[in-house]
């Protein structure tokens, strides 16, 4: 059996969950989806970066300990991901003694790569990022609000010889042994490595951050949050511990998004080269959602709860919002008002009513029952091939070609002409349409797993109930303007 080991980032919880991670989240499950459907047996791991000094801040103020605020706070991405029905299959957290363990095993692998220096800098503690001075120039002018929050910190800490590791790196990268999606992305990756990586700074003083996970050997240091954050892939699978390590790593897919797409390109590669680990095989990095054109920002007030929507629209209808109109491979947007056009016109005008009349004619015209059906005959090969360059949004186009397809194939055929002149060829028709749901059904099944159970089960057993439209038409006032 053949496995496939999927990442998502795990993301921080000082934020509530948003969009972006809804998004994050469905991509990597219907990629987990896909190959579970073709056999092979998947690890899809998610799970919260909880670490640093924001979370120790924030728990004070409200008289809890770190621990007792970000369990809080994990929570309500595992209850998105229940929301979402994301299928992941493990959920690391990096206050869990696992990773705890694992990451200071990996520091203490690393050592001959680490030594002693001061940093003096720019940190942006929202993000938990060092910048450089000349980052932080270039940032005044292209993003004046970001740099407005940098502090300037000046500190002893440990570096990591990122340089020991940068020509392997950039070479695997540049022959695809390390591939990196899309092509834009490993350009931007490569050119980063052109201009020359510089040594990180990998720890902060305990003293300052009040939580984290120790510094071996040092107990006034905390392993700096990002650098732990990434060895989340591999403490996952229980690192240093073999069985399943061997068994699933090197990952097949890390998915992350844009923004973070150098820690993993750079960093997390020269970690696992640092103790001997092999490189993942794909780094993929989906671009990002703006709400009505904007950024989503706290202080814009625009951002979107998944929550709202699928009490709005159900969990299937924003799985396939998001994988099918975000393109993937670059930035894309929301609004209020292209959802509801996706659902009532791709969602129920298209598939909702080509289920629905398949139903009522076989109920109609032959009291339920469908007769011998045969599986669909559409070619699959760019459908898979979509899927398997993270083209979502083209997997999901061509099996909306099927839909409408369908729909005309009955229009044409006309079944309610036929059904009292020929009902031996009505049968083939009917029964051609059903084979041809239920392809199209487990084509949407890694997209929209509830939608395509609903139909599969309500077609599958040679008997069709009257099925009830599987996207009632929303109707919203017209607002003016
Ligand atoms: N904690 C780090 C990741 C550590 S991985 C070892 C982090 N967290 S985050 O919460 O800021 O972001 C989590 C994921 O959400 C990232 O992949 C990020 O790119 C993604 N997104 C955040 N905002 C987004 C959008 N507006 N649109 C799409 N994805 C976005 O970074």
């Amino acid at each position: 059996m053949s496995k496939f080991y999927i990442t998502t980032s795990i993301p921080y919880v000082n934020a509530e969950p948003h969009l972006g991670h809804a998004m994050e989240f469905i991509q990597a499950d219907a990629l987990a989806r896909y190959h579970r459907a073709r056999g092979a047996e998947v690890v899809f791991s998610t799970g919260t970066d909880e670490h640093g000094g924001k979370n120790a801040e924030a728990a004070k103020e409200l008289g809890l300990t770190p621990k007792q605020h970000v369990d809080n706070l994990s929570q309500q991405f595992k209850d998105l991901c229940e929301l979402l029905n994301v299928s992941y299959d493990r959920f690391i957290r990096t206050t869990d003694r696992l990773h705890t363990l694992g990451a200071q095993t990996i520091w203490k692998k690393l050592k001959p790569h680490i030594y002693k220096d001061t940093y003096k800098g720019m940190y942006d503690q929202r993000q938990e990022e060092f910048i450089t001075m000349d980052v932080a120039r270039e940032m005044k002018k292209t993003d004046p609000e970001r740099y407005a929050r940098l502090s300037p910190i000046e500190e002893e800490n440990y570096f990591f010889k990122l340089s020991d590791f940068a020509e392997t790196i950039e070479k695997a990268i540049g022959n695809g042994s390390f591939r990196i999606v899309p092509a834009s992305r490993k350009h931007e990756v490569l050119a980063l490595f052109k201009s020359g990586l510089k040594d990180i700074s990998i720890s902060r003083p305990k003293a300052k951050i009040g939580w984290g996970i120790a510094v071996p050997d040092d107990k006034d240091q905390v392993i700096y949050v990002w650098f732990e954050a990434l060895m989340n892939y591999i403490t996952v699978l229980a690192y240093p511990h073999a069985d399943d390590l061997k068994k699933f790593w090197p990952a097949d897919v890390q998915i992350v998004g844009k923004d973070i797409t150098r820690f993993h390109a750079a960093i997390w590669p020269a970690i696992l080269l640092g103790i001997g680990l092999p490189l993942p095989k794909t780094l993929y990095a989906h671009g990002f959602i703006t709400v009505d054109g904007q950024k989503m920002s706290k202080s814009v007030g625009n951002v979107v709860k998944p929550k709202d929507i699928v009490d709005e629209f159900g969990v299937d209808p924003l799985r396939y919002y998001l994988l099918r109109h975000i393109p993937s491979y670059d930035d894309g947007d929301f609004s209020h008002a292209k959802m509801l056009a996706a659902y009532n016109g791709e969602l129920g005008n298209e598939l909702g009513n080509l289920v629905q009349r398949i139903s009522a004619m076989i109920n109609k015209y032959q009291d339920g029952t469908i007769g011998d059906v045969s599986s669909g005959e559409h070619d699959t090969g760019p459908y898979n091939e979509a899927v398997e360059n993270f083209r979502f949004d083209k997997a999901l186009e061509y099996t909306f070609g099927l839909v409408r397809g369908l729909n005309q194939y009955i229009d044409e055929e006309r079944p309610w002409e036929i059904a009292g002149s020929d009902p031996a060829h009505l049968q083939e028709v009917l029964a051609y349409a059903v084979g041809s749901l239920l392809q199209i059904s487990d084509l949407l099944d890694p997209f929209m797993p509830a939608t395509a159970a609903a139909i599969r089960t309500s077609y599958e057993h040679g008997v069709v109930k009257q099925s009830p439209p599987l996207f009632p038409r929303i109707e919203t006032e017209v607002k003016d303007e």
